[in-house]
């Protein structure tokens, strides 16, 4: 019994520097420990330390840049999903897109959560550019942050630019077609941009793989690098609502 015992309390123990190694706060009840909670949980890290709730009022922020980044992550677990399924050649694209909607168990509504996710993210960031300027919060100390934002949103542009290739039909061949012949009248680089994105003269198969490897890689790893910049510096910047 004894020895139960004993076992026990060392059980006991191990649990409990267990739980204080993962919470190493204790409720935030006062200030002091509120701050040190947001300090140092990992996840109420991307708020300042103090922050009055009439600064991220709903009514200021309508939370468009949450929701960017809620579409971002749907965007990412289905878009995970449909790798399994898709192999970017000419031979198979489409016929794995049309598998997608009649054969693959859920291929139907995780392509169509992409694609809603997709249209929907395009008009979150825009809408939230459009909160920032409007509150005027892009001026001192954020204008490194709004550079950053301008950087996000040519990135989404690019990812919905490149994922409309993929389904690889007529619309999304003829919509690359005209949109790249568009790059090819920027001045000096424009013909090289063209070529450089479709690694040919024509959306061919080479386009195809470029614009995949650039939509699933590329894109979306600088686009989670330069998320976690942003909201560092909201972080370090504190709300504009609380000016
Ligand atoms: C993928 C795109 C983006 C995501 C996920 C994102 C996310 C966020 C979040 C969560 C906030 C704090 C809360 C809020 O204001 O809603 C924020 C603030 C901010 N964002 Fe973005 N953002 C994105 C794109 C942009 C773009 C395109 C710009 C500008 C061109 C921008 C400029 C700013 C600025 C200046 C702030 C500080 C606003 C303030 O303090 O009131 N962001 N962003």
């Amino acid at each position: 019994m004894k020895v139960l015992g004993a076992a026990w309390d060392e059980l006991y123990s191990v649990m409990a520097q267990m739980v204080q190694g993962l919470f190493r706060h204790g409720l935030p009840l006062t200030d002091k420990i509120a701050a040190r909670t947001a300090l140092t949980n990992f996840f109420l890290h991307i708020h300042p330390v103090r922050v009055r709730r009439s600064w991220i009022r709903m009514s200021y922020t309508l939370c468009l840049g949450g929701l960017s980044f809620f579409l971002f992550i749907v965007l990412t677990v289905t878009g995970l999903y449909l790798m399994f399924y898709y192999v970017p050649s000419v031979e198979h694209a489409y016929q794995d897109m049309y598998d997608l909607k009649f054969v693959v168990t859920f291929g139907g509504v995780i392509r169509n959560m992409h694609r809603w996710a997709a249209h929907a993210m395009v008009i979150t960031v825009w809408l939230h550019v459009a909160r920032v300027f409007y509150t005027g919060a892009y001026k001192k100390p954020r204008e490194f942050n709004w550079a950053i934002g301008t950087t996000l949103l040519l990135i989404t542009l690019l990812l919905s630019f490149t994922g409309y290739l993929l389904p690889w039909d007529q619309l999304s061949i003829w919509a690359i077609t005209v949109g790249t012949n568009m790059a090819r009248y920027a001045p000096i680089a424009g013909p090289y941009t063209r070529y450089l994105m479709l690694g040919g003269k024509v959306v061919g198969a080479n386009a195809l793989l470029r614009f995949y490897v650039a939509h699933v890689v590329g894109l979306p790893l600088v686009a989670f690098l330069l998320m976690v910049v942003h909201f560092w510096r909201v972080r370090k910047d504190g709300f504009s609502g609380g000016l």
